[in-house]
């Protein structure tokens, strides 16, 4: 077990968005906007500001734009120097990666959160890495997994982020027992995937961030269907920490979960308020909305 660099991040995007039809059937909700970035580069730009080198993508069928728009644009970018569109190219060099930084897998069978993250084994090899899931885009002063990344630097095991939420909400979510205090956040004594109600165990819930040891593999690999007849990530998570420790970073910025209706409205809320070029009129535009809700 080391407490070495994270230096690759796993993003599960083989999800079929079922809860965005129309829209998903055929953009994958990975590359749906908020204002006018897809949700994938939120997350991406979270794992760059971390120090993360490697994007691992564990893809599913129907996914293929996700790795268009990691790559160049020929014709998209020759037509924009012919008419002299500088800040559209910048725009687009700057959140091109690095050539041979990203990795592409299928998962072949819609098998839970678990397998998804297992598909990735052969391309994270032997080292400590990242999950983010890119349905959770997150709004903080100190980005969410670089506050993790410093915590494992000093923790090491593994790390994972959570949030309180209300207790009648706690059966939606993997929900982690409270052991001691450590550093920013506390060592985790148990831990349970979508607990049934009233039996929770505390309300700190795994927010979709993690740093995990390499050893979680091996445990996925033979990791038994639990809850929602799924593979999941918490069961084995729950095996690992037999051997090995669990740190939370108790995080205190604000989640989107843009994967529900009302969280990728307030998402896109959010970030516009945020954006120069636009707050003044989605604000006024905002609050005359409701001033006649009254
Ligand atoms: C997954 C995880 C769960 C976590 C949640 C955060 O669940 O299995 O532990 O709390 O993400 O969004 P899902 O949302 O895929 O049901």
């Amino acid at each position: 077990m080391t407490a070495g660099k994270v230096k690759k991040a796993v993003f599960p995007v083989a999800g079929l968005g079922t809860r965005f039809l129309p829209a998903t059937k055929a953009v994958p909700k990975e590359m749906m906007t908020v204002v006018d970035k897809p949700v994938i580069q939120y997350v991406v730009e979270e794992a760059i500001e971390a120090g993360i080198e490697h994007f691992v993508f564990v893809t599913g069928r129907n996914k293929a734009v996700i790795e268009d728009y990691f790559d160049i644009q020929y014709e998209l970018e020759s037509t924009l120097k012919a008419r002299n569109k500088n800040a559209e190219l910048d725009l687009l060099s700057s959140i091109l990666p690095k050539a041979g930084s990203t990795s592409f897998t299928r998962q072949q069978e819609p098998l839970g959160l678990g397998h998804a993250v297992w598909c990735a084994r052969d391309i994270v090899g032997n080292e400590p890495f990242a999950v983010l899931l890119p349905d959770m885009i997150m709004k903080s002063e100190v980005a969410c997994l670089r506050g993790m990344v410093d915590l494992h630097a000093v923790s090491g095991g593994n790390v994972i982020a959570v949030e309180e939420c209300a207790p009648e909400l706690a059966h939606r979510y993997g929900i982690v027992a409270r052991g001691d205090t450590v550093g920013d956040g506390f060592r985790i004594t148990g831990m349970v995937e979508k607990p049934a109600k009233g039996t929770q165990p505390s309300n700190f819930f795994i927010n979709g961030r993690y740093i995990l040891q390499p050893e979680i593999f091996d445990i996925l690999e033979t990791q038994e269907r639990g809850a929602g007849n799924e593979i999941q990530i918490t069961d084995a998570m729950l095996k690992l920490l037999k051997q090995q420790d669990f740190t939370a970073y108790h995080y205190k910025g604000v989640t989107y979960d843009t994967g529900a209706k009302d969280g990728f409205i307030m998402a896109n809320i959010a970030f516009a308020l945020d954006r120069p070029d636009i707050r003044g009129l989605v604000e006024a535009d905002l609050k005359a909305l409701v001033a006649a809700l009254k």
